[in-house]
């Protein structure tokens, strides 16, 4: 903000005045400084309120203005410029994961965009009544094993379709954290990973976090195919296959059973891991699940990686990594050297969550919420432009995949969404090399109710048509 220069004379004369008082003060009233320095009382106000962010001065209403306690009085900005050299080049590489919406999320800015339930589908009085039970435990704070609590280790045993025991179960903060820790735990730097194209960006983000090297494997509306997986293993020496055969984040794809059957065989031929990111086992629309890769894998090759944010809220920071075998202990061992254990009362309250009858009715419900969302969003967009149809009809998960026509780009789309109150996600971040095409990907789940999905539906559609080449076919 541009300060005039009496505003800052003022503050300098004030700044000195105030570092000859004692702490606690009284300055002098607006009145008296207008008089004294001959400025309006806009600028003392202005140059007070400076002071008082810089924790020089502290008013207090009806009293007056003081000098603050030393303690809160900032120091100057630390010098920094050293830090470059004993930094040398190891960034973190965050471009896959989003800074930000484009538009300020303020008032009557509707979000299109974000992977988690909103607010309002959120299972709120379950989760605040878990948080409240699991503080009240006497050992709520205690440490925690390792591996997690066994109550909440015995729940994910028991949620995944796999028969696998409560040992093969480590408890993370949630599935970004799991991913870190695999990538991490079982690629040495420079190897290549195998990876859907598109994907979840935070993997991407996390692969690169680990010096890993992704290596695309294309995807259709059913997902990978066995064979072009046996082939980039072939090619790339990958012995990392990362996925999602269940509602794949961003086109909602399913892997057909037999399809997952055999991506589990090449792996084993490939001496390679699969790691199953099952994150979104709890937002199907209604149909019943295939089965799990971990469920159809007897050599130990799947790790299987799943998350209460997904079904709950985005900060229920809660997950788990389901592996056998030598590879189990690798990654309980890394868990413990990077912070010892997921904090106890978020493992608690997750424990009370789940157990609770409130949660079993909220997993009955979301599925028709969801799909009611799907439906909405597709129809009002087809409404609009009848030639859009999402590259799939996705039957679970939160977003919808949609490819451009050409002569339209996703930042383009972006911007003009942005311009009218409503923030879409761009989807290049999705793609670990060039895009075929441009893509958007569109969040059923990110509004307050489905009048709101209409309104921002109304909005991108006039975001679209006022762009050139939006009126072509689009071939999903
Ligand atoms: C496919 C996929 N996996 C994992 C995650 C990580 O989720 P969280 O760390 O919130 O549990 C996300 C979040 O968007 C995701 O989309």
């Amino acid at each position: 903000m541009q300060q005039s220069s009496t505003q800052e004379t003022l503050e300098r004369s004030l700044r000195d005045l105030a570092t000859g008082l004692e702490p606690g003060a009284r300055m002098p009233t607006v009145r008296e400084l207008v008089e004294l320095h001959g400025v309006s009382p806009v600028t003392v106000s202005k140059a007070v309120a400076r002071l008082v962010s810089q924790g020089v001065l502290t008013t207090r209403p009806g009293s007056g203005t003081y000098v603050a306690p030393r303690s809160a009085q900032r120091q100057a900005p630390p010098d920094t410029a050293w830090q470059t050299l004993a930094l040398a080049d190891r960034q973190i590489d965050l471009s896959a994961l989003r800074t930000g919406p484009l538009a300020a999320p303020g008032s009557g800015t509707i979000r299109l965009d974000g992977g988690y339930l909103h607010r309002s589908l959120q299972p709120a009085k379950a989760l605040a009544g878990a948080l409240a039970r699991a503080s009240r435990r006497p050992d709520a704070w205690d440490r925690a094993p390792a591996a997690g609590l066994s109550s909440l280790r015995s729940y994910f045993a028991s949620d995944t379709d796999a028969d696998v025991s409560v040992e093969d179960v480590l408890v993370t903060s949630g599935g970004q954290s799991a991913l870190s820790l695999v990538f991490r735990a079982i690629g040495a730097p420079g190897d290549a990973v195998l990876v859907e194209s598109p994907t979840y960006p935070g993997a991407l983000a996390a692969i690169a976090a680990a010096n890993l090297r992704p290596v695309p494997v294309p995807i259709g509306p059913d997902g990978v195919d066995p064979a072009d997986v046996q082939r980039a293993f072939e090619h790339s020496g990958a012995r990392l296959f990362y996925c999602q055969p269940t509602f794949h984040n961003p086109t909602g794809a399913i892997v057909p059973p037999a399809q997952r059957a055999r991506i589990v065989e090449v792996a084993r031929a490939a001496g390679a891991f699969v790691v199953e990111d099952d994150f979104a086992r709890h937002l199907g629309h209604g149909d019943a699940l295939a089965p799990s890769l971990l469920a159809q894998d007897p050599y130990g090759a799947v790790v299987q990686l799943t998350s209460l944010t997904k079904p709950a809220a985005p900060s229920l920071r809660v997950g788990a990594i389901i592996a056998r075998g030598p590879i189990a202990e690798r990654l309980q061992a890394a868990r413990r050297v990077d912070d010892f254990f997921v904090s106890r009362p978020l493992q608690e309250a997750a424990v009370e969550l789940v157990s609770s009858p409130a949660w079993s009715t909220h997993l009955k419900t979301l599925p028709r919420r969801l799909e009611q969302r799907r439906t909405t969003l597709i129809d009002a967009l087809r409404d609009q432009l009848p030639t859009w149809n999402p590259v799939t009809d996705p039957r679970g998960g939160l977003h919808l995949w949609y490819r451009l026509p050409p002569g339209i780009t996703a930042e383009e789309v972006e911007h003009r969404a942005a311009a009218r109150g409503v923030v879409v996600d761009g989807g290049r971040r999705y793609f670990p090399a060039e895009p075929p095409a441009a893509h958007i990907r569109l969040s059923i789940a990110g509004t307050a109710d489905l009048p709101a999905l209409k309104l921002a539906v109304d909005a991108l559609a006039q975001a679209i048509t006022a762009a050139p080449g939006a009126d072509q076919e689009v071939n999903g």
